[in-house]
Formats: structure tokens, C-alpha cells, sequence
């Protein structure tokens, strides 16, 4: 399957928000952003927060814990410094949501 794993289904992502699934050990943070879905590692490269359970604004997800930000469409970081988190391509077939690691 081009090395996509099925995550999950768009209907348990509701819009403007982020979950997330441990695939493989990893832990992914899927956001939907009106429709289109973009996966990043949810671990905040700080001190370990959880991205999913961050603000979402446009693209941009805020960590709940202290408030570094990153664009979940390409896991950097808007400040323009080096610091990022991995992303994943994002593929849908019908409901299904496919993430390639
Ligand atoms: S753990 Fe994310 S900003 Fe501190």
C-alpha cells in the first residue's frame, strides 16, 4: 500500500482540532483543518507536550504547555529558527485516513 498505514477515519477528527494515534511506536498528531488532514509528531521537541491537545489557528498548533508553535502542514516552527518537529504525508481513501512514516 506505497507504505501508508490506515490511522484512522476523518469522522473522529473533528474540524480545527487534532487526535492522536500511536502507530509503530510513534506517536502521530493528525490535525483537520476544514477537510484536509496534516500529520506531524505529536511530542513537543521542548519538554514533551502533547501537540493534539494544542490551539489550533490556521495551520498553526500552539503546545499546551508552554506555548511553542508549529505549522502542522510542514512541522516547522513559524519563529524561522531550526527547531521542528517530523511530518508525515497524509493520503485519503474514502473515510480512511493513511499516514506514511
Ligand atoms: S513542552 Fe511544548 S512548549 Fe514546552
Amino acid at each position: 500500500m506505497d507504505g501508508f498505514i490506515e490511522i484512522t477515519t476523518k469522522d473522529r477528527i473533528p474540524n480545527g482540532q487534532g487526535r492522536m494515534f500511536e502507530v509503530k511506536g510513534i506517536p502521530i498528531a493528525i490535525f483537520n483543518i476544514d477537510g484536509e488532514f496534516y500529520a506531524i509528531n505529536n511530542t513537543c521537541p521542548h519538554r514533551a507536550g502533547n501537540l493534539s491537545e494544542g490551539y489550533l489557528s490556521g495551520s498553526i498548533v500552539t503546545c499546551p504547555l508552554h506555548a511553542w508553535e508549529f505549522d502542522v502542514k510542514s512541522g516547522n516552527s513559524p519563529a524561522g529558527n531550526n527547531i521542528k518537529v517530523a511530518s508525515y504525508k497524509v493520503k485519503i481513501e474514502g473515510d480512511k485516513i493513511l499516514v506514511s512514516l
